[in-house]
């Protein structure tokens, strides 16, 4: 697969066979996220990979505070969407919804969906991207690029993942469990694991809005 066709046939994944993906595999794809580009090559991204029994402590310890009721809280803030940036989440939403036959007059469904969201869709694998507090937003930027290397190079291996601002909204839960410092920002949760085709959360496509309302010309006849 060359790195266009990634491009256009990767999709996130939400539903995904129990199969670990194995440590090599995960290696090559981790040696991809650090490939990237960042300001002046700082390399502000850290990433945790979790397999095994961790990863089923972090899923349960996930799940645990949502059961507890605990408000979700990132690190960084949720962003506020408005105009057509919440239209375009809105429509997809909608469509999502649809698809995967989630009851939206069902608040046990809609909670079930969302700790599923915090805990990587269940998936066999997982990566929590961090970076030091003393960063600015710069880096931010930075751990995108990486994160897309990341998913990328999954795809590549036939490897489902997921971006999960979800799966980082209890952070100190992460650092506490991963070893690590109040310093250490999570920025982003990735499930990875081989894509359960039976699902409709394996195959929901996402919209793109038309190149001519984004994109314009300078300089061209
Ligand atoms: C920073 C970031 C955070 C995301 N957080 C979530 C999330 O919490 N839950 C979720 O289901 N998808 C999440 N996604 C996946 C997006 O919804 C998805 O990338 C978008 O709808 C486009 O669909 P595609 O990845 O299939 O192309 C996130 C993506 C990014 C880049």
């Amino acid at each position: 697969m060359d790195v266009v066709e990634a491009i256009h046939t990767r999709r996130s994944i939400r539903a995904f066979k129990p199969d670990p993906v194995p440590r090599e595999v995960l290696r090559s794809i981790l040696r991809a996220a650090l490939q990237a580009p960042s300001w002046e090559n700082t390399q502000p991204w850290e990433f945790a990979v979790l397999g095994g029994e961790v990863m089923k402590n972090v899923k349960e310890a996930l799940a645990a505070m949502g059961q507890a009721g605990e408000k979700p809280h990132l690190d960084f803030p949720w962003p506020k969407f408005t105009g057509p940036y919440m239209e375009r989440l809105r429509s997809d939403g909608r469509r999502l919804v649809r698809e995967l036959r989630l009851r939206q007059d069902c608040p046990d469904s809609l909670r079930r969906w969302r700790t599923s969201m915090r805990t990587f869709f269940d998936a066999p694998n997982g990566v929590v991207m961090y970076m030091d507090a003393s960063l600015s937003q710069w880096s931010l930027l930075d751990m995108g690029i990486a994160a897309e290397n990341l998913m990328l190079a999954a795809w590549e291996h036939g490897v489902g993942t997921c971006a999960l601002a979800a799966a980082v909204a209890y952070p100190e839960v992460l650092r506490s469990l991963l070893d690590l410092p109040e310093s250490k920002k999570m920025v982003l949760g990735i499930a990875l694991g081989y894509p359960d085709l039976s699902q409709p959360a394996a195959t929901f496509r996402s919209s793109r809005e038309p190149m001519e309302g984004l994109v314009t010309w300078h300089g061209f006849d």
